[in-house]
């Protein structure tokens, strides 16, 4: 079975494809030739990949997925949220976690929490899907795995960020493999009836 990922980002594709189940073939955006940009406006984390995935749906016909994180902050009030994306006033990860670490100087309580929420359109219906990875906001960037934040997020449990921690540390605990856990078991009970 194939299924489109409305995103393009190499990292995400890594991480989903390495999680769901053999005999899903996850295809990219790129893959099907599709350049349009999708709209992200909606202001909450769930609502923009409904957006998404209900956007690529309404173009193409062809059923899909989407995904979007947002970073909460406990002493920021879970500031970034919707905005973790663009946090700096660009996209560049260094910027984001260097306004991060910036806001966060006076924080004692550095808690903090990743969740992801994916939308599916499924031959025009919706559906959601949200995982969450808890933790914490480190003083300083550590480590060049991964992507965005994850140099400055630490998992409860873990003494290390996810920029450290091998990539098969993240791939089994984090708030994407939890959101596309539950979407991947759902597809299967939905493919087998
Ligand atoms: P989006 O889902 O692409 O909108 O992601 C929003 C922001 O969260 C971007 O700045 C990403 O770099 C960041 N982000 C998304 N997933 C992760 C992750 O797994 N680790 C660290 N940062 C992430």
């Amino acid at each position: 079975m194939q299924l489109i990922f409305a995103t393009n980002n190499a990292h995400k594709l890594e991480e989903v494809r390495a999680i769901v189940p053999a005999g899903l073939e996850i295809l990219s955006l790129s893959d099907v030739q599709f350049t349009e940009e999708l709209p992200e406006t909606s202001g909450t984390i769930r609502g923009n990949a409904l957006q998404k995935a209900e956007t690529f749906y309404k173009r193409t016909g062809r059923n899909c997925f989407s995904d979007d994180t947002g970073l909460e902050v406990l002493c920021l009030n879970a500031a970034p949220g919707v905005d973790t994306a663009h946090y700096s006033g660009s996209r560049d990860a260094l910027a984001n976690n260097e306004k991060l670490i910036h806001e966060m100087a006076s924080c004692e309580d550095r808690s903090a929490r990743f969740i992801t929420v994916i939308a599916c359109v499924i031959d025009g219906v919706s559906y959601c899907f949200e995982g969450e990875v808890k933790g914490r906001i480190g003083l300083s960037i550590e480590g060049s795995g991964g992507f965005g934040y994850d140099p400055l997020f630490i998992p409860e449990g873990y003494n290390d960020s996810f920029a450290v921690l091998p990539a098969s540390v993240k791939h089994a605990i984090s708030h994407r493999s939890r959101a596309v856990e539950l979407f991947s078991t759902w597809l299967s009970d939905k493919t087998s009836k």
